[in-house]
């Protein structure tokens, strides 16, 4: 599949995107475990969160879909997982199978973790080593999945410190630590989005957050509650930034998740001088949310805060994008997380902005990017849905047509992208070959 664009702009309207995928995978998992029937409207349709819903189908969980974006699991308690008849197969998602490596250490029986090409080939020494020592028993090709994961372990509680900053990774040790005899404790580097915690704390779990150190004590059952996912951040910064782009354009966003721990992106824009604003701030289930009004704006690079990487890892596409247009120069910094990302995010953006016309001079860690104008070109998004997706904004104000290639990812995480974009003014067309 692939994606032509034509330079256009969008225009002024109210919109809705699809619901937060980091939400809707802990509440398939959480509620699975849960005593009782979770409710969970909103819930994102796409590829990644649909192939955790088949994992825990596969364990015996009823799942029933009572509407387009509302389901209903019934769950099974925190011991009632079933052995899988087959390898789990977790397509292109980290999140599913790095917390599902956490909770499956606990479980009574052994099971296979599958995934995609991209998959197959990302990290998961990360959450395997806290896992060990914790006494469950995965193995592993080279760090790297499919992971085996034996069950009937007897876990104990550690404290452990995250070498890197990752809610996956954290999530992965707090899932383990519901079945670990003693209080599991994790202290990150930096603050990461802290969903499960608010959901294992709406769900009647006790979890304690203090400075960078989160802790649970294992055994505690999950009470069945209802969730409402918000609008994912990491999807509404592909239409902020087409409205940041265009000309005279301002959109209002309705009901975006707005928590502190995803909100990077948007104080980085407003550094550059974005015109964006939150409003009518309120609480869905436990998450904040709020309406976003972007207004077309004239950005300034500058260096980029590396404390607000943690808080704006899946954005740095977007912010890629951002930087190519503004005036000046634009360094990045503290992003190396980002080369083991479904791609290696520095190198297809720094390529993807070159073939469009933008200079960028990439190091290990960090990148920089000098404002310009974009032309027209052919981009590769190697398979990642982010690629593709800023590159796909980015074509909207390029000076001639732009195809970008490799274009099926985003099903994962934005199913009816090029659908709502095109809605707004821009001109994409989705093509099947
Ligand atoms: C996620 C955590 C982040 C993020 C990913 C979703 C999550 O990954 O990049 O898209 O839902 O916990 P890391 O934990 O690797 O930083």
């Amino acid at each position: 599949m692939h994606f032509t664009v034509n330079p256009s702009n969008v225009r002024d309207a109210a919109v809705t995107v699809p619901g937060d995928k980091s939400i809707s995978h802990r509440a398939l998992m959480l509620g699975s475990v849960a005593n009782g029937s979770t409710d969970i409207s909103g819930f994102l349709a796409g590829e990644d969160c649909l192939a955790t819903l088949s994992a825990m189908r596969a364990m015996g969980v009823q799942i029933e879909q009572t509407g387009p974006t509302d389901i209903v699991v019934h769950g099974r308690g925190l011991h009632g997982l079933g052995r899988p008849e087959s390898a789990l197969d977790l397509g292109n998602s980290g999140t599913a199978m790095r917390l599902m490596a956490g909770l499956l250490s606990g479980q009574d029986f052994d099971s296979r973790l599958v995934g995609d090409e991209s998959l197959s080939s990302r990290p998961m020494g990360r959450v395997i080593t806290p896992l060990l020592a914790m006494g469950a028993d995965i193995g592993s090709e080279d760090g790297r999945p499919p992971l085996t994961v034996r069950g009937n372990r007897a876990l104990t509680a550690i404290e452990y410190e995250l070498p890197v900053a990752s809610a996956q990774v954290k999530s992965a040790v707090l899932l383990a630590g519901m079945y670990a005899d003693g209080v599991t404790s994790v202290v990150e580097p930096a603050v990461t989005r802290d969903h499960t915690e608010r959901m294992l704390g709406a769900m009647g779990v006790e979890v304690q957050t203090s400075g960078h150190r989160i802790s649970v004590q294992g055994g505690q059952a999950l009470k069945s509650c209802s969730i409402r996912v918000p609008g994912d951040l990491s999807s509404a910064a592909f239409v902020i930034l087409a409205a940041l782009l265009s000309e005279n354009a301002e959109i209002v966003i309705e009901s975006v998740g707005v928590n502190p721990t995803r909100t990077g992106v948007i104080d980085i824009l407003q550094a550059m001088g974005a015109d964006i604003s939150l409003e009518n701030p309120r609480l869905l289930s436990q998450e904040p949310v709020a309406d976003i009004r972007v207004r077309s704006s004239a950005m300034q690079g500058g260096v980029v805060d590396p404390g607000l990487v943690s808080l704006a890892i899946d954005e740095f596409p977007v912010l890629f994008v951002a930087a190519a247009a503004a005036r000046g120069t634009t360094r990045f910094s503290g992003i190396g997380e980002l080369r083991v990302k479904e791609s290696d995010r520095i190198a297809a953006m720094s390529a993807g902005l070159r073939a469009l016309g933008i200079e960028v001079d990439e190091s290990d860690d960090g990148a920089v990017v000098y404002g310009g104008k974009f032309t027209g070109g052919d981009v590769e998004s190697f398979g990642d849905h982010r690629i593709a997706m800023s590159l796909a904004v980015a074509a909207g104000s390029s000076s001639g047509p732009v195809v970008v290639r490799d274009t099926a990812a985003v099903e994962t995480s934005f199913p009816g992208f090029a659908t709502l974009m095109a809605s707004l003014g821009l001109n994409i067309e989705s093509n099947t070959a």
